[in-house]
C-alpha cells in the first residue's frame, strides 16, 4: 500500500536506560491509578488490554460509551500528572505547539490484542497521536482511513516511537498480537503502550494549558 503521509516511526527513540527510568515512573503512576479492565459499549464485553491514564484527561470505555474524563473510574481520583519524559517526547516528536492532554497507558499481557480502530474520540484532530512502546514487541497493523482498505503490519519494539499525524491521524490501526518473551524490560513480560493525545482544540481555559493561569493575571 502507498505510504501514509504523517506516519512516522522512530525505532529505538528511548534507549534502554530511559525505558527503565520511564518504567519506574509508571510503577508510581499505577500505584496511584491502578490498571482497570475497560468493557465495550453496549455489549459490556471486556477488553483483553488493561488500561490506565495520566494527564488532565483519560480515555475510558464502559457500557455507556467511549469518552475522556478527568478522574479514574474506580478510585474517582484525578489521573496522575504526565511524567516529564512523556512531555519532552511530545515536544520532540509531535510538532504541535500545545502540550498533550491525555496519555492512555495500555498493558498487553501475552494473549492480549487490540482490534482495528480509529482514534476519534477527540474533539480536534489537528494534533498527532504519539505512541511509545515498552516491553515485548507488538505486531502492529495500520491501514488507511476506511475500515475496509488494505493494511500492512510491522513490529513495534521496546523504546520505539510512532507518530500518527496528518493523513495517518485517522488511520485504522490495531495490535494483532504480542511476541511473548521478545524483551527483558518487564520482569513479568508483556507490553506497555503509551499514547499521548490532545483532546480539545487549544483555547483559553482548556485543560492543562500551563500558561492559562499566568495569562489570566493582570
Ligand atoms: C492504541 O491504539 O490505543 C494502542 C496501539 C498500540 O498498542 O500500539
Ligand atoms: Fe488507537
Amino acid at each position: 500500500m502507498a505510504e501514509l503521509a504523517g506516519l512516522k516511526i522512530v525505532p529505538g527513540y528511548l534507549a534502554r536506560p530511559q525505558q527503565e527510568a520511564l518504567l519506574e515512573e509508571l510503577r508510581d503512576l499505577v500505584r496511584a491509578a491502578p490498571f482497570f479492565t475497560p468493557v465495550m459499549p453496549r455489549t459490556g464485553r471486556p477488553f483483553s488490554v488493561r488500561m490506565t491514564n495520566c494527564g488532565p484527561l483519560g480515555w475510558v470505555s464502559d457500557i455507556s460509551g467511549y469518552r475522556y474524563q478527568p478522574a479514574h473510574p474506580a478510585t474517582g481520583k484525578p489521573w496522575p500528572p504526565m511524567p516529564a519524559t512523556l512531555l519532552s517526547a511530545w515536544q520532540e516528536l509531535a510538532g504541535y505547539p500545545h502540550p498533550p492532554q491525555a496519555c492512555l497507558v495500555n498493558y498487553y499481557a501475552a494473549g492480549a490484542r487490540m482490534g482495528l480502530h480509529q482514534d476519534r474520540d477527540e474533539e480536534d484532530f489537528a494534533a498527532p497521536v504519539l505512541s511509545l512502546s515498552l516491553g515485548d514487541e507488538a505486531l502492529f497493523r495500520i491501514g488507511g482511513t476506511s475500515r475496509r482498505g488494505p493494511t500492512r503490519s510491522f513490529r513495534l519494539a521496546s523504546g520505539d516511537a510512532l507518530v500518527l499525524g496528518g493523513e495517518a491521524r485517522l488511520a485504522y490501526h490495531g495490535v494483532d498480537r504480542i511476541l511473548a518473551g521478545s524483551s527483558s524490560l518487564l520482569s513479568d513480560g508483556g507490553r506497555i503502550n503509551l499514547t499521548l493525545r490532545r483532546v480539545t482544540p487549544p483555547s483559553e481555559g482548556a485543560p492543562d494549558e500551563p500558561e492559562t493561569e499566568m495569562s489570566r493575571a493582570p
